[in-house]
């Protein structure tokens, strides 16, 4: 087995205005190479809190996060940064697109950032590549206005991917969403997991346990622990 791709090891959090509740207690998780699971509980148990952990959007209270074998407080932010942005994708439950840039543009704008050198024609082809592949390919000159809701998560799916993570982080990606196409973004992100050429782990949130249950392994908060 190859180390984790995040590993967090007795990771606790709390807030300055309520110090004496632990949001998170004491959670050890480890997310390994194409894998993937679902983290269900109620709101306010603490998922988006957690999934911010393990995307080093957010740092822990107590304990530590270890994204790709480096323990992150001993990292400055720059190093941080580029960790995330090779390692890691996002998707969150608004779409967060430019309104003012293209399908194509928007999934660009992740490789404008990227600390490695990325040949922006290569980039371009992946993107269409992807869009392609996610059903948008007659649409990768239409601006979020003209896509559906449904359109627009698949676009962010896309940017999340641009750079080749290898976990993408899915916070309430249907959240937005009716069921069918609730339903169609939770096949695409198990389709893109279990191809082999984007080897990609998958962690999905989600307050729906039907969803949930779609990946497979499903892992429940509460009170700041793991019930299961
Ligand atoms: N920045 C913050 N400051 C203070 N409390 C927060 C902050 N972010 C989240 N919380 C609290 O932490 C708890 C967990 O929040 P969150 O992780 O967003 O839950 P979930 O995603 O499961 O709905 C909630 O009680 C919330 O009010
Ligand atoms: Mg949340």
């Amino acid at each position: 087995m190859s180390d984790p791709i995040v590993e967090l090891r007795s990771v606790s959090k709390w807030y300055e205005s309520d110090p004496d509740r632990r949001v998170l207690d004491a959670i050890d998780l480890k997310v390994s190479e194409g894998e993937r699971f679902a983290i269900v509980g109620p709101s306010g148990c603490g998922k988006s809190t957690l999934l911010n952990i393990l995307g080093t959007l957010d740092s822990p209270s107590e304990g530590s996060v270890i994204v790709g074998g480096q323990a992150i407080s001993d990292c400055d932010e720059k190093t941080v940064a580029a960790l995330r942005s090779r390692e890691i994708g996002f998707i969150f439950q608004l779409h967060h697109l430019l309104p003012q840039c293209t399908a194509l543009e928007n999934v660009l704008v992740p490789t404008l950032a990227s600390p490695d050198k990325v040949d922006p024609s290569q980039a371009a082809d992946r993107a269409r590549q992807l869009l392609e592949r996610v059903g948008l390919g007659d649409k990768l000159q239409s601006r979020p206005s003209q896509l559906s809701g449904g359109e627009r998560q698949r676009v962010a799916v896309v940017r999340a991917l641009i750079n080749r993570p290898r976990l993408l982080l899915a916070d309430e990606p249907t959240g937005a969403l009716d069921e069918t196409n609730a339903a169609k973004l939770v096949d695409l992100l198990i389709e893109l997991n279990e191809s082999a050429d984007e080897n990609l782990a998958l962690v999905m949130v989600t307050h729906d346990l039907s969803l949930a249950k779609r990946l497979g392994k499903v892992r429940s908060l509460r009170d700041g622990k793991f019930a299961d």
